[in-house]
């Protein structure tokens, strides 16, 4: 392994909130059996994740570079220079380095779950931009309440950067939660750059997240492996099959599990019984129309400065700009 670049510093913050065992005891226990989907990304998963990126059928990474590639000084002059630039699910950074290029922050958080997409990810911008201050947090960013201020330059503005349609896996509410604790994070008149998939054709989402070399499936898949491996469970993998069905009043892909046999799986000493055809629902990726989400940013504390789409609106990328605090709120860089 070679010596982490000066400009880097890994830390661990703790900060994983509940354990695999007992979100999957949780998940097993509700009628509609669920799998938490941040436990996806262990270190085979987060591979697998970088492969469905560059599926055929899996536009969303290619249209959201294309379009950023388009627009990107557009969005550079949109954005402050000199920012702290925060990246919640940094995974493998290439949209970042980009952007990096474009904007020049003098500093680079990234926080994500996989460590070992984290340190690839945060050690080749490091070694790319050595000016740059890198500092990799590794977390669960849905638990993270404050960043580490004190290792963060005074006095900057802060930028939020979320592709990759991200945000389309937490429900509304829980999209409204997140912007919230993000506009702590940024302060009043920080700016957030967020990624979002719109709504279209069933056929084609439904493509997206069952492409046919079956890289998704395998993702999904994973999950199982990642129980037997982790937790002792014994799910015999080809029991199971992937669904991704639209469902198109909730403006969501669902991602689930199918078992394919009535059966019996053991977790975590509980014995569950799953019938032929029952499934485990592992993910959510919600879709919204342009209008539609900015009015879910407005409703959480924020201006929509601007919206940057390709010509078939298949994708779409706002400027969000945290609203001034009401009643006593602290920026996030105030001691
Ligand atoms: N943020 C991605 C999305 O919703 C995550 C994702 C892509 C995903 N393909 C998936 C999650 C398949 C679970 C299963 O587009």
């Amino acid at each position: 392994m070679e010596a982490d670049p000066a400009n880097l510093a890994l830390v661990a913050s703790g900060s994983f909130g509940t354990s695999l065992r007992d979100d999957v005891l949780a998940g097993f226990a509700q009628p509609q059996r669920t799998l938490p989907a941040k436990w996806f990304y262990d270190q085979r998963g987060s591979e697998l994740f970088e492969a469905i990126c560059a599926t055929p059928e899996y536009y969303v990474t290619r249209t959201e570079l294309a379009i950023l590639q388009r627009c990107l000084d557009e969005v550079a002059r949109a954005l402050p220079t000199g920012a702290v630039l925060i990246e919640p699910g940094s995974g493998a950074g290439t949209k970042t380095r980009l952007l990096v290029e474009a904007c020049q922050p003098c500093a680079y958080v990234a926080i994500d779950i996989s460590r070992s997409m984290l340190s690839i990810g945060a050690r080749e911008t490091a070694v790319r931009f050595p000016s740059l201050q890198v500092l990799a947090i590794h977390a669960d960013y849905t638990r993270l309440d404050v960043l580490p201020d004190e290792r963060l330059p005074v006095g900057a503005p802060r930028v939020l950067y979320f592709p990759g349609s991200t945000v389309g896996n937490f429900t509304p509410e829980e999209t409204r939660a997140f912007l919230g604790r993000v506009a702590r994070w940024i302060g009043p008149g920080g700016s957030v750059l967020i990624g979002v998939d719109t709504r279209k054709d069933p056929a084609v989402l439904e493509a997206a997240y069952d492409d046919r070399q079956g890289v998704t499936a395998a993702f999904n898949l994973n999950l199982l492996a990642r129980l037997n491996a982790e937790l002792g469970c014994a799910f015999d993998l080809s029991r199971f099959r992937h669904r991704a069905r639209y469902d198109a009043v909730l403006g969501r892909v669902e991602m689930h599990l199918e078992s394919l046999a009535d059966q019996q799986v053991e977790v975590a000493g509980v014995v569950h019984a799953l019938r032929d055809g029952e499934t485990i629902h592992t993910e959510n990726s919600y879709k919204y129309e342009p209008a539609a989400f900015r009015s879910l940013a407005a409703d959480s504390g924020y201006t929509c400065r601007a919206t940057w789409t390709d010509d078939a609106q298949a994708f779409a990328i706002y400027h969000l700009v945290a609203d001034a605090a009401d009643g006593g709120g602290q920026p996030a860089c105030a001691p």
